[in-house]
């Protein structure tokens, strides 16, 4: 049996067989990379932000990049788009997402800055991540093993995290791993997280 094992810093492992990518692709159910529907504009303020243009859709929200004039600094705001803003469940869904995100605190998984609302519609202020996501990185063909490890590795040290914090993200794929320019995963998307409640100290 051929098989490749990826350690994370404190020991967790990852085994796959026959392929180096496998793990990836085992991730990837539906990558959503279609343009947003883009029904904020730029120039659409969101309290003290202003919209500068798209970054991406999901199945369940839409996220722009953001201008917060007064810190200085660029942001991704993720919103629902209009027609699940009645839906009790999806706005529920996005209150536990912003809880369980505020209680994950890792350089591999995009932070929470502040949740708030607009017109009563609620949205995520989040760690604007640059680069791709890891979708759009593989529809340009398998990724170096050296590279594949590495990224594998972050995504675990991202898994690992959350598990401590008894938050368990189960929509792990592709469309919700972004990798910056130089080369940091950041998970994204803890809109479908179970969290148990019961979690080790923060170190
Ligand atoms: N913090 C961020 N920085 C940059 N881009 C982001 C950020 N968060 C999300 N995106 C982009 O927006 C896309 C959709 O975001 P996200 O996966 O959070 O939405 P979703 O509706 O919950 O998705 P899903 O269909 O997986 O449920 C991502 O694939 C990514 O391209
Ligand atoms: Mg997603």
């Amino acid at each position: 049996m051929t098989g490749i094992t990826v350690r994370t810093k404190a020991g967790l492992r990852f085994e796959e067989e026959g392929s180096k990518l496998a793990l990836c692709r085992a991730m990837s159910s539906n990558p959503s990379l279609s343009a947003p529907r883009s029904p904020f504009p730029p120039g659409t303020r969101f309290g003290p932000f202003e919209v500068l243009g798209p970054l991406g859709v999901g199945g369940m929200s839409e996220v722009y990049q953001a201008r917060d004039a007064r810190l200085g600094r660029d942001v991704a705001i993720k919103v629902l788009p209009p027609g699940l803003t009645d839906s009790p469940e999806y706005l529920a869904r996005f209150e536990r997402e912003a809880r369980v995100v505020a209680s994950l605190n890792h350089p591999n998984i995009a932070a929470l800055y502040a949740v708030d609302d607009r017109d009563g519609v609620p949205y995520l202020v989040l760690e604007l991540v640059p680069g791709q996501t890891l979708a759009e990185l593989l529809e340009a063909g398998p990724l170096p093993l050296v590279r594949a490890l590495d990224l594998c590795r972050q995504i675990a040290d991202a898994v690992e995290a959350a598990h401590a914090r008894g938050v368990v993200h189960r929509d792990l794929k592709p469309s919700n791993v972004k990798v910056t320019p130089s080369g940091m995963v950041k998970v994204l998307d803890f809109g479908g997280a179970s969290c148990t409640g019961t979690s080790s100290p923060r170190t």
